[in-house]
């Protein structure tokens, strides 16, 4: 029988007396272990919704339990423990092993190592396996770099994708770009604590992940889509803020066996490489088309260059016209038609939509002084020019509101983004979007040209038009087939 002195747990506690480093890392260990593991548990099972008690729990309290360890680990291996749990040599563990009385208490010894590793070790697991998670997650990613992930994070919420992770077009399942992300994330978390990161954050990103895993792990480049009608509200500046629509049907088509329409750029047949004047990709001034069979056309503008290889520059793909999926940043007129037709800002106030354009295009210093500037600026304009309506006050100050939000959702000072700091590339407002190559000036040395034929990817069916419009019929006769008429249809 082994006395006291020689059983287990007062032998480690001896060595973790004998270490000063270790003894500090147990007490640390101690005292964390207990909140470690209440708050993952709590985390796992999805207790607490808190962004900052997952960044506490993953990167305060895990890596401090980390650190605890290793001091214990060592301060054990450089104590000089004589005739208990010596250093580990080899004469050390011949002589326990072959002597009879001495082999049953290594052998405990062994058992209590194997225990505790191994429940450490399963422990860890579900830190690190949670903390990687939650570093992942839409959560982490869209709040916790505050001020500096706080616009894209706005603009996805308002997209078609805020339920698609940032992780799943940002990062990615692959182990390499995991770890990427993880060395760039330490670089960033650098940036964002320094305060050192560029201001607006510069686009095109350079490490997104390539397009085909990006958006054809859900949308497959094959998908034939039928031709859709688009229709676009839009409020005049006009004293009644009259609502026009513009109804178009695209041509989407497919980039699949039979490429044609707009998605026959996203057929694999063919493959577009273009050179920009600038990283921002504004202005185009060489596309060079490749077919299927190797064949090169370049176009360039008149005075451009026409020689030189057929594939510099980068490869056209999904994000050169949908380089907004996630993060539209909308121009300020856009931004407050949405908010007339969804009533944030009432239609009935007159020239609300004029005033509320010059109240939220002016440049303001921060987002502080443009909400109160903006606010200011309406009652000012709304009091100098009085109005018969009984209930104009609180119109005005819903439309203070809303103008306010309209600013606030696309506009922030504090990361240098302003109207039109990061344009949509999917029209072509201003010139740019598809108009960068399809404004008709681009051609080949055969005399082709880059088509800008207004009926080439959408027809026209009626624009601006305030009269009954082809989607009000359309609108009328889907009322009557669902029996809730206007009262104007057959009852
Ligand atoms: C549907 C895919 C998709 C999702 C989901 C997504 N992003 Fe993006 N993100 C993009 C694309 C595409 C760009 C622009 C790429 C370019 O032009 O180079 C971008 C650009 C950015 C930029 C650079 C600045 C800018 O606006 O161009 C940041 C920062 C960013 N995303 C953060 C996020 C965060 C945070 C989330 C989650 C809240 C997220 N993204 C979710 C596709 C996505
Ligand atoms: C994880 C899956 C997923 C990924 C990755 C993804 N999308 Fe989507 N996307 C969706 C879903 C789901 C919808 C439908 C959303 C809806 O109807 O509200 C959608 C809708 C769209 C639409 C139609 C938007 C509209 O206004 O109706 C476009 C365009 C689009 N995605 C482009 C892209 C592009 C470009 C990428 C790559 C940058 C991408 N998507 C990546 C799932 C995804
Ligand atoms: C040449 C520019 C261009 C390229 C390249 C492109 N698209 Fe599109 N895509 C469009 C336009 C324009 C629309 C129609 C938008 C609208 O209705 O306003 C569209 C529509 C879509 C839609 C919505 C279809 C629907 O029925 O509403 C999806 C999804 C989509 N694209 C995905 C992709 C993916 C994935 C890729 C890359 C493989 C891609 N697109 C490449 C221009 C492009
Ligand atoms: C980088 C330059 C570039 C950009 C940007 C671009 N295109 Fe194109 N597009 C081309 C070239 C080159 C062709 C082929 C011209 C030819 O062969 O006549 C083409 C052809 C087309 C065609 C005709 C396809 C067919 O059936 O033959 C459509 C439709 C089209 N583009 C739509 C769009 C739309 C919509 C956008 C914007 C969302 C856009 N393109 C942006 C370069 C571009
Ligand atoms: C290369 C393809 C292409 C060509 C050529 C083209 N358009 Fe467009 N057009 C688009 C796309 C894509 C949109 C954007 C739809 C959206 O907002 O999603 C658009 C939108 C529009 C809109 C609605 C914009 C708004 O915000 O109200 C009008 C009007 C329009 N186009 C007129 C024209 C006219 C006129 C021509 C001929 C000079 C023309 N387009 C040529 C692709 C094209």
């Amino acid at each position: 029988m082994l006395d006291s002195k020689n059983s287990i747990p007062p032998a480690l506690l001896r060595l973790l007396f004998r270490s000063r480093a270790a003894l500090a890392g147990a007490a640390m260990l101690a005292l964390l272990s207990p909140i470690l593991v209440i708050s993952t548990l709590f985390d796992v099972v999805g207790g607490i919704e808190n962004p900052y008690f997952s960044l506490l729990t993953y990167l305060v309290l895990g890596p401090l339990a980390g650190i605890a360890l290793i001091l214990i680990g060592a301060g054990a291996l450089r104590a000089r423990t004589k005739g208990e749990i010596g250093s580990y040599s080899y004469e050390l563990f011949k002589e326990q092993l072959t002597i009879p009385e001495r082999y049953g208490r290594i052998r405990r010894l062994g058992y209590t190592a194997v225990f505790l590793v191994s429940s450490f070790l399963l422990f860890l697991g579900v830190v690190v396996y949670s903390g990687h998670r939650y570093t992942d997650s839409v959560q982490f990613c869209g709040t916790f770099c505050h001020s500096v992930m706080a616009p894209e994070f706005a603009a996805y919420q308002n997209s078609p994708h805020s339920r698609v992770g940032c992780f799943a077009c940002h990062i990615g399942k692959k182990a390499g770009g995991l770890a990427r992300a993880r060395f760039t994330g330490l670089k960033q978390l650098y940036a964002t604590m320094s305060g050192t990161y560029p201001r607006p954050l510069p686009t095109p990103l350079s490490n997104l992940r390539p397009t085909r895993r990006m958006c054809e792990e859900c949308h497959p480049p094959g998908s034939a889509y039928a031709s859709k009608i688009r229709v676009i509200d839009s409020f005049l500046p006009d004293a009644r803020n009259t609502r026009v629509q513009t109804a178009m049907i695209m041509k989407i088509g497919s980039g699949g066996r039979r490429p044609h329409g707009i998605h026959w750029h996203a057929s694999g047949r063919h493959q577009i490489f273009y050179e920009a004047a600038a990283p921002g990709r504004r202005r185009i001034t060489r596309v060079v088309l490749k077919d299927g069979a190797g064949n090169s056309t370049i176009f360039s503008r008149p005075g451009g260059r026409t020689q030189g290889t057929g594939t510099a520059g980068r490869a056209m793909d999904c994000i050169d016209c949908h380089n907004r999926p996630a993060h539209a940043f909308l121009p300020p007129g856009q931004a407050l038609d949405r908010k007339l037709l969804n009533g944030q800002i009432p239609a009935g106030l007159p020239f609300i939509k004029r005033e509320a354009l010059a109240a939220i295009t002016r440049s303001y210093p921060d987002n502080r002084t443009a909400m109160e500037g903006i606010a200011r600026q309406l009652r000012r304009w709304y009091l100098a020019h009085p109005d018969p309506a009984a209930s104009r006050k609180d119109l005005v100050e819903q439309a203070v509101r809303g103008a306010q939000q309209a600013y606030a959702e696309n506009v922030f000072p504090e990361m240098g983004i302003s109207w039109e700091t990061y344009p949509d590339f999917l029209g072509h407002r201003n010139g740019g979007g598809c108009f960068r190559c399809h404004d008709g000036s681009f051609r080949s040395a055969s005399g082709k040209t880059i088509s800008n034929r207004c009926d080439l990817c959408h027809i026209l069916l009626s624009g601006g038009q305030t009269t009954k419009t082809i989607p009000e019929r359309l609108e009328d006769a889907v009322d009557r087939e669902s029996g809730r008429g206007t009262g104007q249809g057959p009852s």
